[in-house]
């Protein structure tokens, strides 16, 4: 696992646009993983801005989210197929319809099931996901794998925490509207993808991300996941690095394996 630590969320999102753009297949059909919420939105703009320079071409790009929620009418503005359009696809030129997002509209248990299982045969088909990016809630969710989740899920039906359903109301009109539960990317799935970006900035995530990065390998934190990657790297501002024990040798790593000191 890489960890970088940068002065601002700035410059985090600077350092994780690159993490991307590194992991990107040279040529035709990239395949990213996108998260939504706040957390990426810097990311998202400077991918834009390095499709903006000529570096980076996503015209031919798939797109699959991590997560969406149950029971939002079609075209609901904060469910996560609108939010991804109007925060990836209009952003970075993904077009549209290479954007996959897990199928929250089933009326039934095994309506919704079914959709899960072929998410994640539709993952497949396209070959897999080449940049999988991630947030991390205050819980230490990724997706929305809250914790407990197993380690080797699938995707599939949850029902959400009352903690998510809270940090996430303020999206929605009234608390009560925020939907029970979701469709979410397993956390086995997450981890085929070829590399993981994952992005925190801010004192609120300092202690997540300190057990993610640090602490045991434990589905009661879903972000140290990252450890069992093997390409997995972690983008960080000071505030979300401040609870980081080995944060000098972190500093020290991010000056290469050259050989010289
Ligand atoms: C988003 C997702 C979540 C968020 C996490 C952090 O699709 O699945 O895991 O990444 O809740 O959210 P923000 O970035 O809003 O703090």
């Amino acid at each position: 696992m890489e960890v970088i630590v940068t002065p601002t969320p700035e410059s985090a999102a600077s350092a994780a646009a690159q993490a991307v753009l590194s992991g990107l297949p040279a040529g035709a059909g990239p395949v990213l993983g996108l998260a939504t919420g706040s957390s990426p939105l810097g990311l998202y703009a400077e991918l834009a801005a390095a499709a903006a320079a000529g570096r980076v071409d996503f015209s031919t790009a798939k797109g699959f989210a991590l997560d969406e929620y149950v029971g939002l009418p079609a075209g609901h503005v904060q469910s996560y197929r609108e939010v991804l359009i109007r925060e990836v696809c209009e952003v970075i030129g993904l077009p549209m319809a290479g954007l996959n997002v897990p199928d929250g509209s089933g009326a039934t248990q095994a309506e919704l099931e079914a959709g899960a299982a072929a998410y994640d045969a539709a993952i497949a088909a396209a070959g897999g996901v080449d940049v999988q990016i991630l947030g991390i809630g205050a819980n230490g969710h990724v997706g929305f794998n809250e914790p407990g989740s197993s380690l080797s899920s699938r995707t599939r039906l949850k029902r959400l925490t009352a903690r998510t359903r809270l940090d996430n109301a303020r999206f929605f009109e009234h608390d009560g509207d925020v939907p029970t539960h979701c469709i979410t990317q397993g956390l086995g799935t997450v981890l085929e993808a070829r590399r993981l970006v994952l992005i925190a900035t801010g004192a609120a995530k300092a202690a997540a991300v300190a057990a993610a990065v640090e602490g045991p390998l434990t589905a009661s934190c879903p972000g140290s996941i990252l450890q069992w990657h093997a390409d997995a790297v972690v983008v960080l501002d000071e505030a979300a690095a401040s609870g980081l024990a080995n944060r000098e040798y972190y500093d020290d790593a991010a000056r290469g394996l050259a050989l010289a000191p």
